[in-house]
């Protein structure tokens, strides 16, 4: 079986935890993918999955608008497991017994296997620790099934139809709280859906190479290059498809850190020998925020004037007819719109988004099957730094949202100083590759302090470092006191025009992450 037809389709009842199981399945090297709960069974069949799963949801099967499969997916001879909802609906379906409205079951639970001859259960223990969260709950299965494990509160904790492949678990292997959740998942992957683990980064690196060359053909690329992640591997990915094709098109607005122009530079242009552009257009940036105060201004001032400097950049490069975005996995899933489900929390910011229509560019988004952390070993695989492949978020509109107030060259030089000390101290100790983001903010605001005899009137400097998963939530790091200490001594001393650095001790919600 080819690498390309190793797959487990994931239908999406709903459930926080979709995006889990999607994730799960590829630490076993399967791909998987994700898609809207009632996709048709021909779809399905079409696509050859060895398997199909059906996550959890919020919602009853006996409610107006629950989700429901196509219930022909039970008999295209695909195994298929139903978690939580999964398993309720391929009971309600396969005419079983679903009792509503029931005491609702939440927490950890001991499971007993009752056949422990299943193959979800091979090389496990008889008792297992899992997690629940249900309302509804089996009362009869369906005919054809056996119940496979029981709990404290359902003689149906997990059932199964062996000779059709159906399985079915009430509680959710796929969280943490289920310690051997991962083994069940990986059991029904390579026991019954036959699945071998074909689907690696070097195996996806190769069939994008080909995709992206048969796409393209002999035609032009372009490519917005931050020297963020998404950009970075978008780019190194493209270009070992089709070299000088490529043309990376690289806006210095004049906000960026200290040295990342440099180090763009250096890593894509001479590296890679990528024909990199860079558009030098700090002055323009800087002379159209003179002034500006307001966030919101300033982020619209950035985006539009990034997109007339884009724009100008595409148009000498002759015949380019695709535009190439970094765009990840979490942006594209097609999920069904519950309110507060994953895919409608997730919030991304498209920094080359929102180009004029005027510009017509087919789009070439070759990472749009990824989640962040395979982009990242993609990158390494490509041979990209760690610099680059582990870099901390930063935000599109750059250093601008971090010098509060006005925005100008003398106080931008200021935070870029600051900044790269703790980014500096940041890598020596270690904690950089630990956090989310550790960054300098510029306040609007001077202070007295005393150097020598004199006094003086000077800026203040905060420190904000926070560790998130998904920047949605965060908290503030706790650093040794040593650190902060060689941290606050240093910018004091070394930058001038700082008398006085202090520390957000803030977590989001309710404060965010950036300060504007
Ligand atoms: P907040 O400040 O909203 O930040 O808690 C959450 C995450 O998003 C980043 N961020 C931005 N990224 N353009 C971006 O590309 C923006 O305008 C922007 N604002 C915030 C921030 O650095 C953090 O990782």
């Amino acid at each position: 079986m080819s690498e390309a037809r190793e797959q487990i389709i994931i239908l999406d009842f709903g459930s926080q935890y979709t995006q889990v199981i999607a994730r799960r399945v590829r630490e076993f090297n399967v791909f998987s993918t994700i898609m809207r709960p009632n996709t048709r069974a021909a779809e399905i069949d079409a696509l050859a999955p060895n398997g199909i799963i059906l996550s959890g949801g919020p919602m009853s099967v006996y409610q107006k608008d629950a989700p429901m499969p196509d219930p022909g997916i039970f008999a295209l001879g695909i195994p298929v497991l139903g978690i939580c909802y999964g398993m309720q609906v391929m009971s309600y379906l396969l005419h079983g017994k679903v009792a509503h409205g029931l005491k609702r079951e939440y927490g950890r639970a001991e499971l007993d296997v009752t056949v422990p001859s299943c193959p979800l259960f091979t090389n496990l223990d008889q008792k297992q620790t899992v997690w629940m969260s249900h309302g509804d709950k089996l009362t009869e299965l369906p005919r054809g099934f056996e119940a496979i494990a029981r709990s404290s509160n359902s003689p149906f904790a997990a059932m199964e139809s062996r000779e059709r492949n159906l399985f079915g678990l009430q509680f959710h292997p796929e969280v943490v709280h289920t310690p051997h959740g991962r083994e069940i998942l990986k059991n029904f992957m390579f026991r019954v859906c036959g699945c071998q683990g074909l689907w690696t980064m070097a195996s996806f690196i190769e069939r994008s190479v080909k995709e992206i060359r048969a796409t393209v053909g002999d035609d032009r690329v372009i490519l917005g290059l931050s020297g963020g992640v998404d950009s970075s591997v978008a780019a190194a990915l493209i270009h070992k498809a089709i070299g000088n094709q490529l043309a990376p098109i690289f806006v210095n607005n004049g906000l960026l850190r200290k040295g990342e122009a440099e180090s763009v530079e250096r890593v894509f242009g001479k590296n890679f020998r990528m024909k990199l552009k860079t558009a030098n257009a700090s002055h323009l940036f800087l002379d159209r925020l003179k002034g500006v105060t307001n966030p919101e201004r300033k982020r619209k001032i950035i985006g539009k004037t990034f997109i007339d400097v884009f724009e100008k950049n595409a148009k000498s490069v002759k015949g380019a007819k695709f535009l190439a975005q970094g765009t990840l996995y979490p942006d594209v899933i097609e999920s069904i719109p519950t309110a507060g489900g994953p895919s409608a929390m997730i919030k991304s910011h498209h920094n080359v988004g929102g180009l004029p229509k005027r510009m017509r560019f087919q789009l070439l988004e070759p990472l749009r099957q990824l989640f962040k952390d395979e982009v990242r070993r993609v990158g390494e695989e490509l041979g990209l730094p760690r610099e680059i492949v582990w870099r901390q978020p930063f935000p599109g509109p750059g250093l601008a949202v971090r010098v509060l107030g006005a925005i100008n060259k003398p106080r931008l030089d200021i935070l870029r100083e600051a900044d790269w000390i703790v980014v500096e101290e940041m890598k020596a100790s270690g904690w950089y590759y630990k956090i989310w983001q550790s960054f300098a903010v510029l306040l609007p605001i001077r202070t007295v302090g005393v150097m020598g005899d004199e006094r003086t009137y000077d800026h203040v400097i905060a420190i904000r470092a926070v560790d998130s998963q998904d920047g949605m939530t965060a908290d503030w790091v706790r650093f040794p006191p040593d650190l902060l200490a060689r941290i606050s001594n240093r910018i004091i001393n070394e930058v001038k025009g700082v008398n006085r650095v202090c520390l957000d001790i803030s977590s989001k919600p309710p404060a965010t992450i950036e300060w504007e």
